[in-house]
């Protein structure tokens, strides 16, 4: 009888949850109004021959290489970020080997290395989600091969200092450390160029999150040349497609819409944040497009949150089920006039299940 690999038949499996998501999107960390005009311009012009030829990788990853200050051989587009995560686990990873992660975090990581037959070894997170930067270098051993950290972490929206990461990278040199940068846009901290000092390490950005294009499935990997030569190998060469390549140079281009929206995005994450601060409600300050806020202490508490806000139009993602985080709920922000909607809801949201001491509005 054909069986999947031992390794795949142990995988849990992720099902995010993305089907009738009618209101307003603020449960998956996506822009929430949509990408650059440009972008939209540009698929008005497609052709019918851009889509019957095969995709080239090439000339658009020169182009993000001019964008990032690298040279294209230290970069490969991916199918987003979540491809790069795997394909860093099949290039490094042997059965057996150690794997790191913090937990919380994106579930992805784990999954991947599961599937490579790699043992995850879960550092939770210190006090207050904070990094925890010795407890995990305490957990590098001679066979760890891989360890992965969002930064900013998803769903906490903490960040780790570049001390602290350089840190962890030359204490594991024989270890990819993958250094997460999806939510980059909203926090500006990043560890490029440190792969140039640090060949083990490699940094990961998307264009799913702040340029609004997590449709298109696009990401970018970056690492030492002679390291990404290795990593293209195990990728295929059609990885990314003709769409999301024509798409992404205009993306680039409008860097004003970028900073347009990341602006407002963060105006609006203080404001978000105040009113949790004004109604005694636990929440932990976030670097990047999202906050995560205590609304209970179980997971039925939350779940109670989110539904009563899916009822007033609101999509919001119950985080009860991570790694120390039940009761806890993320909220994702958009600009503005997304975020006074998002707050009456949430105020009268607070008020009728009694949560914290009722939200004022701001
Ligand atoms: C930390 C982190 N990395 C990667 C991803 C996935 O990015 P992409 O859409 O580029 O695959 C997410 C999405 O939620 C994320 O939170």
């Amino acid at each position: 009888m054909l069986r999947p690999r031992e390794a795949v038949r142990s995988l849990p499996s992720y099902h995010p949850p993305l089907a009738g998501r009618n209101g307003l999107r603020l449960d998956f960390n996506e822009n929430t109004v949509g990408c650059s005009p440009r972008v939209l311009e540009r698929l008005r012009q497609l052709g019918p021959e851009e889509l019957a030829c095969y995709p080239e990788r090439e000339p658009v990853e020169a182009r993000v290489a001019a964008f990032l200050g690298i040279s294209p051989a230290e970069l490969m587009l991916t199918n987003g970020v979540d491809e790069g995560i795997h394909l860093l686990c099949e290039t490094y990873l042997e059965s057996g080997d150690e794997a790191l992660i913090v937990v919380p975090t994106y579930s992805m990581y784990r999954i991947y290395m599961m599937a490579a037959g790699a043992q995850v070894i879960s550092v939770p997170a210190g006090k207050n989600f904070t990094f925890p930067a010795e407890e995990l270098r305490s957990r590098i051993t001679p066979r760890t091969r891989l360890i992965a950290i969002a930064n900013p972490n998803n769903p906490t929206g903490t960040v780790a200092t570049e001390r602290q990461l350089l840190q962890i990278a030359s204490a594991a040199p024989a270890a990819a450390v993958l250094v997460d940068e999806a939510y980059f846009e909203f926090c500006g901290q990043t560890l490029l160029p440190s792969h140039r000092e640090f060949p083990n390490v490699f940094v990961a950005r998307t264009f799913s999150k702040a340029y609004g294009m997590a449709g298109l499935r696009v990401g970018v990997l970056v690492g030492d040349s002679e390291q990404m030569r290795a990593v293209r190998r195990v990728g295929s060469p059609y990885n990314v497609n003709a769409v999301a390549l024509a798409c992404l140079p205009e993306a680039l281009v409008d860097q004003e819409y970028i900073a347009q929206y990341v602006s407002e995005v963060q105006q609006s994450r203080t404001r978000l944040e105040r009113v949790f601060e004004a109604a005694g409600i636990r929440f932990w300050p976030s670097h990047a497009n999202f906050v995560l806020a205590g609304v209970g202490s179980t997971k039925e508490d939350s779940a109670a949150f989110v539904e009563n806000m899916r009822r007033r139009g609101i999509l919001v993602r119950d985080r009860s089920s991570d790694h120390g985080c039940e009761g806890c709920v993320r909220i994702t922000l958009g600009p503005r006039q997304q975020a006074d909607r998002l707050l009456t809801a949430l105020h009268e949201t607070l008020e009728e299940l009694g949560i914290g001491q009722g939200a004022s509005r701001s």
